[in-house]
Parts: C-alpha cells; sequence; structure tokens
C-alpha cells in the first residue's frame, strides 16, 4: 500500500563533484543495478554534466535532475540557469532549498517556494530541503522550524503540484558530519511533516507526498532508516559519490521496502 503510494526513491547529491567523463563511467556502472532496482533511482549532477548524464541514462531506469535553479525562465541573470534550460538538457527533477544554498547563498522559503514554482511550470519534479539546524534542535525549535519552512515552501500549490513535489528532511547538523538522525527521531519528524500537509491541504493528499531523509546516510543506516512508515526514500551526498557505496545503499532499501 505504502509502496504503491510513494514509491521509494534513492537519490545521490553529488554537489561540487564528477566532471562529465566521471558522470558517465559511474552511470555506466550504476545502470545493472538499476535495471533490477525496486526504489526508483535518480542522480542530482552538476550543470556541466546533466546533458551527458541524461544521454548515458536514457532508456534507463536511472533519472537525473540539477541541484538548484533560477526562478526566472530568462533574463538578464548573469551565471544562472532555467528550468526550461535544465529540462532541454534532460533532466526530470530539480533539487531546491538545500541547507548548504539556504546558509550559503541566504535562500529563504519564499524564494524556495519560487523556483518550486518554476521547476513544477517547466514540467519538472522539485525536490524541497527542509531541516534545523543545530542550534534550533537544541532550542527545542525543530517542529517550529520545520512548519514554517513546509508553509512557506509550499504556499499556494495546488493538490496535484503537490503530489508531484517530494520533501527531503535534512536536518542541517546532519548534513556531512557523520551524525544521523536515529530512525525513530526522523520517522517522528516525517510523520509531523505529514500532518503539516494534511493540515493545509489534506489526509489523502498528504499520504501521496513522498518524504525522503538526509543527512549522513549511509550504507551501514540505510536499512534502519528506509523501514520506518513515512520515510520514503534517501537523499544520499557523501556516499552517492562511490558507486560501490551507493549501490549498497540501494541493495540494502530494495531488500526492506515494505
Ligand atoms: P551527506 O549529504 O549525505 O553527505 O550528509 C546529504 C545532503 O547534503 O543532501
Amino acid at each position: 500500500m505504502q509502496q504503491e503510494l510513494r514509491p521509494t526513491t534513492i537519490v545521490g547529491n553529488w554537489k561540487m563533484h564528477k566532471t562529465i567523463h566521471e558522470a558517465r563511467a559511474f552511470i555506466q556502472g550504476l545502470l545493472p543495478i538499476a535495471q533490477s532496482s525496486l526504489s526508483h533511482i535518480w542522480l542530482a549532477v552538476p550543470f556541466t554534466a546533466i546533458y551527458a548524464s541524461a544521454t548515458e541514462a536514457h532508456g534507463s531506469r536511472i533519472a537525473i535532475g540539477a541541484q538548484n535553479v533560477h526562478d526566472m525562465d530568462e533574463g538578464p541573470y548573469t551565471g544562472e540557469v532555467s528550468g526550461s534550460m535544465i529540462k532541454e538538457a534532460g533532466a526530470s527533477f530539480v533539487i531546491v532549498g538545500h541547507s548548504e544554498r539556504r546558509s550559503l547563498c541566504h535562500e529563504s522559503s519564499r524564494l524556495v517556494n519560487r523556483k518550486a514554482k518554476s521547476v513544477l511550470e517547466n514540467g519538472l519534479r522539485p525536490i524541497i530541503c527542509i531541516g534545523e539546524t543545530l542550534a534550533q534542535q537544541e532550542a527545542g525549535a525543530t517542529r517550529d522550524i520545520i512548519s514554517i519552512q513546509l508553509t512557506q515552501s509550499l504556499e499556494g500549490f495546488s493538490e496535484a503540484e503537490l503530489r508531484k513535489v517530494i520533501i527531503a528532511y535534512e536536518p542541517v547538523w546532519a548534513i556531512g558530519t557523520g551524525k544521523i538522525a536515529t530512525p525513530a527521531l526522523a520517522q517522528d519528524i516525517h510523520s509531523f511533516c505529514r500532518q503539516v500537509i494534511s493540515n493545509i491541504w489534506n489526509h489523502d493528499t498528504a499520504q501521496e507526498v513522498s518524504i525522503l531523509y538526509g543527512g549522513s546516510v549511509k550504507p551501514d543506516n540505510a536499512a534502519e532508516l528506509i523501514r520506518e512508515k513515512d520515510i520514503d526514500g534517501l537523499l544520499v551526498g557523501g556516499s552517492s559519490l562511490s558507486l560501490e557505496s551507493f549501490c549498497r545503499i540501494i541493495e540494502f532499501c530494495n531488500n526492506n521496502i515494505s
């Protein structure tokens, strides 16, 4: 039931890693695993590698996406890339609001909302990242932060749009640190996210929105996370850079899908 409503999705977020050549080689190695995978496999690659990666993955079960997008479709925005450009390059999804962009580039949830809208208008699927910092967690503010980020990032979305959105809960203190949320803690926040969505839209729509967990996901913790009822997939940074560890994560997920 859960699997029918929300298929398990494993997303590799390569961040600023891998050249075109390296991306092609990685995808060639991943193809056989992807063919028999029960989980959907998505790779968020650097802009420069989107076209080559999409060409390499063409006809397979691997989807290619971007890690950021501008909220306008064209214009005098030096250095920026629009949703239509990303789509034409062969991508099918875009990560928006990653905590590194929220902190390093000062992206607000309002901007994330505009970016996600542009992604949807271009026929792509947005993965909207949310998550609290260590200071916010220690102050007991996690739920307040999550609720505000979700509400602002999703403002104005129709039910149909919301069904195309994927949420990624990534506690900032867990990203790249080796510290991981316990499965119980992650499940608790995922269930809270679904409740927030249900309160704004409705129960049925909330049940259809996939919520991924991200932050120090590794082969040795993937299985216990994916077993949780409201964790619908994983957003994997560092461990998606090695074909071996990414494939092990996929394998552990496939063996633990309910
Ligand atoms: P990490 O990154 O797996 O290296 O912690 C996750 C992310 O930033 O999406």
